[in-house]
């Protein structure tokens, strides 16, 4: 197992206004007063992202992104680019998270083109891999999951920082969670992918978990063989929450 410093990821999904800023900032308080073991990132939503960086900046939190467009630019009302994210202080961007997937019918292929345009950008994504229940139930997850990670992650990669998340669909937002044999599983599948898809290029680059992690179920997951992070929903929007999985590192 290759062993890299853990990124613990809070996804805001569509929630947050500015008020909401008190939270990042309450997180920033107690991480400049106590290092965390690993890196901490906050996802807010676009309109945030540039008083996110100012509330964070020059702390240890890092701001990312909830998705972005393929292209660099152009005629596409309402889509915000690669560039636009870093322009307003993002180092990382989430892509192909199976609410786009689902929601917005993102398919493997739009999702490695999304990966191009952000690395062109120099963000470093986090590209979002999962199995529906009815496909866990079929015994597919691991088929599934691996086809995920052999299609949307291109070549180019192979050079550059990113990061993988296993959130299987049945997971997110419900309560219920894989057992760590699951966990493990997915991640030594995920992890052998990678390594197919990209060569040692893909030997360190961190997997994450994603999919009701929360401070009471975090350290069990976190020491699950290969499981390098987590990416964090619902118990990302509080500040004391989400320091409670940063604590479990
Ligand atoms: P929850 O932590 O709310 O289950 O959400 C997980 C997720 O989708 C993070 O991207």
């Amino acid at each position: 197992m290759t062993e890299s410093i853990k990124l613990i990821a809070g996804n805001w999904k569509m929630n947050g206004v500015g008020e909401s800023l008190e939270e990042a900032a309450a997180l920033r308080v107690s991480l400049d007063a106590e290092a965390a073991n690993c890196r901490v990132a906050l996802c807010p939503p676009a309109t945030l992202i540039e008083r996110m960086s100012a509330t964070v900046g020059g702390s240890a939190i890092e701001v990312g992104g909830q998705d972005c467009h393929a292209a660099a630019s152009g005629a596409f009302t309402g889509s915000v680019s690669a560039e636009m994210l870093a322009d307003a202080g993002a180092n990382l961007v989430i892509l192909g998270h199976s609410e786009r997937r689902t929601g917005f019918g993102e398919t493997n292929a739009d999702v490695a083109a999304k990966v191009e345009a952000a690395l062109a950008a120099g963000l470093e994504p986090i590209i979002c891999v999962g199995e529906t229940l009815e496909q866990r139930e079929a015994g597919e997850a691991v088929a599934v999951v691996s086809e995920q990670v052999m299609q949307s992650l291109p070549q180019s990669l192979s050079c550059n920082a990113f990061a993988v998340a296993y959130e299987p669909v049945w997971a997110i937002g419900t309560g219920l969670t894989p057992t760590l044999e699951q966990i493990e599983e997915v991640h030594v599948a995920v992890r052998a992918a990678i390594v197919a898809r990209l060569g040692a290029g893909g030997e360190k680059a961190p997997i994450l978990y994603g999919g009701s992690v929360k401070p009471s179920n975090a350290k069990e997951i976190l020491n699950v063989k290969e499981v390098g992070g987590a990416l964090v929903g619902g118990a990302s929007l509080k500040a004391e929450d989400f320091l409670g999985i940063i604590r479990a590192v």
